[in-house]
C-alpha cells in the first residue's frame, strides 16, 4: 500500500520537476492529493493517485497541463512588495532612459508572471511616467508555464479580493472598469502587455532581448541546479547593461552571471555591467 502511494507521488514529483523545475518536498503527498482532487474529479478519475498514474499512460497528453497548472504556485498581487516597483521607477527607469536615449525603445520581460498582476503593475508604473516616455516604444512581455495563468493574465479581469491586494483606490478607479463583481484592466494598459506560455527552463529568447527582467518568486521553488539554469537563461535574455528584479527573499548571490546590487539582494546586474562601468574609455578600434 505504501509502495503504491509512493509510486504515484514519485511519478508526479518527477513530472513537475521535469516540466517546470519546481521541486515538491517528499512530505507533501497528502497536500498534493487534496490539491489534485478536483482535477481528478473533473477528468473522471476516481482519485488523485489514478490521475497522477495517467501521466505514464495513454491519457498523458490530456492530464499533463491540468496537473502542472494545479501544482504550480500562482500566488501574486499587484505591486507585490512595493519597494521593487519604487526602485524600478526611481532608479532603474531613469538609468535605462538615459542609456537608451538614442534608440528610444525599452523592452521589459515579466518572467513567471502568473495571472498578470505583476506585468500590469509595470505597465501602470510606466503609464505614470508617460511624459518621460513620450515618443518611446515600450514593450512588456509576460510569460508563464501555466496556460491557465496566461489565459487569466490575458483576460485581465480580477475579483474584489485581488484588486484590494496592492492597488490604491485611485489606481483602481483610474486603470480598471467594473462589471458586476469583477474589475477589468483598462484597454490602454492591457494593449501594452503581451502574454505567452513559456517554460523558462527550456526556452531562451533572443540574446539580449530585454533591458529589464522581472523574475520574481519562481527561484524559491527550484533546487540549486534549477536556480543555476534559470539565472543562466535570464542572463542570456538580458542586455549587458540591464537589470534583473528577483523576489524579496531571492538573490543572485553566487551566480557567475549576475552581481547583486549593494543593500538590494533582490536586484542584480550582469557582471559585465560592472566591468563596462570600470572601462568608460574603452573604444572599438577599426569598427
Ligand atoms: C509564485 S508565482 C510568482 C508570480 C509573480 N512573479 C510574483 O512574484 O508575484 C510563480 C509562477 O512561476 C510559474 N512557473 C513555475 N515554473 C515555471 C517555469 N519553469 N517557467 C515559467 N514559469 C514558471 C508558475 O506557474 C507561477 O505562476
Amino acid at each position: 500500500m505504501l509502495n503504491e502511494a509512493q509510486s504515484w507521488f514519485d511519478v508526479l514529483r518527477r513530472e513537475v520537476k521535469r516540466s517546470t523545475g519546481v521541486v515538491i518536498e517528499t512530505d507533501r503527498a497528502s497536500f498534493v492529493a487534496s490539491r489534485l482532487a478536483s482535477v481528478a474529479r473533473d477528468l473522471g478519475f476516481p482519485d488523485s493517485q489514478h490521475l497522477c498514474m495517467a501521466l505514464i499512460g495513454p491519457r498523458r497528453a490530456e492530464v499533463h497541463a491540468p496537473i502542472i497548472d494545479a501544482m504550480v504556485v500562482n500566488e501574486t498581487s499587484f505591486f507585490r512588495d512595493k519597494t521593487p516597483f519604487e526602485t524600478f521607477c526611481n532608479t532603474v527607469l531613469p538609468a535605462m532612459l538615459a542609456a537608451r536615449a538614442n534608440v528610444r525603445a525599452l523592452r521589459i520581460w515579466c518572467a513567471a508572471c502568473s495571472t498578470g498582476q505583476e506585468a500590469y503593475s509595470i505597465a501602470m508604473t510606466l503609464d505614470e511616467e508617460a511624459r518621460a516616455l513620450s515618443g518611446w516604444r515600450v514593450e512588456i512581455t509576460g510569460v508563464d508555464v501555466s496556460q491557465t495563468a496566461i489565459e487569466a493574465a490575458r483576460a485581465g479581469a480580477y475579483n474584489q479580493f485581488q484588486v484590494q491586494r496592492g492597488l490604491a483606490v485611485s489606481q483602481l478607479l483610474r486603470y480598471f472598469r467594473r462589471s458586476r463583481d469583477m474589475w477589468t484592466i483598462s484597454e490602454h494598459i492591457r494593449e501594452r502587455v503581451r502574454f505567452e506560455r513559456m517554460n523558462l527552463l527550456d526556452t531562451t529568447p533572443r540574446a539580449g532581448a530585454f533591458d529589464v527582467i522581472f523574475c520574481r518568486n519562481l527561484m524559491l521553488y527550484l533546487d540549486a541546479h534549477g536556480r543555476r539554469t534559470l539565472l543562466e537563461r535570464l542572463s542570456g535574455a538580458l542586455t549587458p547593461d540591464g537589470y534583473l528584479f528577483l523576489g524579496a527573499t531571492e538573490t543572485a548571490l553566487g551566480s557567475e552571471d549576475f552581481q547583486p546590487c549593494p543593500n538590494q539582494p533582490w536586484l542584480a546586474r550582469p557582471r559585465s555591467a560592472g566591468a563596462q562601468a570600470q572601462r568608460p574609455h574603452l573604444r572599438v578600434v577599426g569598427a
